[in-house]
């Protein structure tokens, strides 16, 4: 992995997968926002529901400003972070599409050498772990540094653990020093 340690302020840019004003995880990125501490700057990525679906057709000289838009965003931040729920057993269409399109141009695209993590919340059990398995899997294949075992993923917001309140400014700390940090529930276990 890329050492990034040197950089001082560190700006994480979001990609979040739901579009539900109401979403938990966007709570829980707003959480981390407002957590961060004063060297680090979350910024959502914005127009993901405007993304085209990904085709090759609309890349290149004359690509969609959303994407053109997104990837010099993304292409400027220091990490990237994935912010999900689970659909259906793995990440929603518009994470997965938002990571197609940073994945371009092969081999040179926004996400490559990038620090990237993910985290969620879903009400079920399982806290998403397919989906936070899959994001991680295809960003590793767009050629992002995905960092391991940096894990916040959790079945319910009610639980005491988003009550606690260091565990956003913890975690982004972690993300930032690019050291694992202690998942919040073993989901292995
Ligand atoms: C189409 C669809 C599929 C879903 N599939 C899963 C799933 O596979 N696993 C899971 O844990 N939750 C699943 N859920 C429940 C979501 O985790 C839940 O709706 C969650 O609140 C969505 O995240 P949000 O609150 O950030 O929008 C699904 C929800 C929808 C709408």
């Amino acid at each position: 992995m890329t050492d990034h340690t040197e950089t001082r302020h560190t700006r994480v840019v979001v990609l979040l997968g739901s579009l539900r004003t109401d979403s938990y995880n966007r709570r829980i990125a707003e959480r981390l926002q407002a957590e961060a501490p004063p060297d680090v700057t979350v910024e959502l990525a914005t127009g993901l529901d405007n993304l085209p679906f990904y085709n090759e057709e609309l890349d290149g000289d004359g690509v969609p400003a959303t994407a053109r838009d997104l990837r010099a965003h993304v292409a400027s931040a220091d990490r990237v972070l994935a912010v999900t729920p689970e659909y259906n057993g793995t990440m929603p269409a518009v994470l997965n599409n938002a990571i197609d399109w940073l994945s371009r141009p092969y081999g040179v695209g926004a996400l490559k050498g990038k620090p990237f993590a993910v985290v969620g919340a879903t009400p079920t059990r399982s806290g998403g772990r397919w989906s936070h398995e899959d994001a991680r899997r295809s960003a590793t294949v767009a050629g992002a540094d995905v960092v391991p075992d940096l894990l916040l993923s959790h079945s319910t917001l009610d639980a005491d653990v988003f009550d606690d309140p260091d565990v956003f400014g913890r975690f982004l700390a972690a993300l930032v020093a690019l050291v694992e940090h202690q998942p919040v529930v073993d989901l292995a276990a």
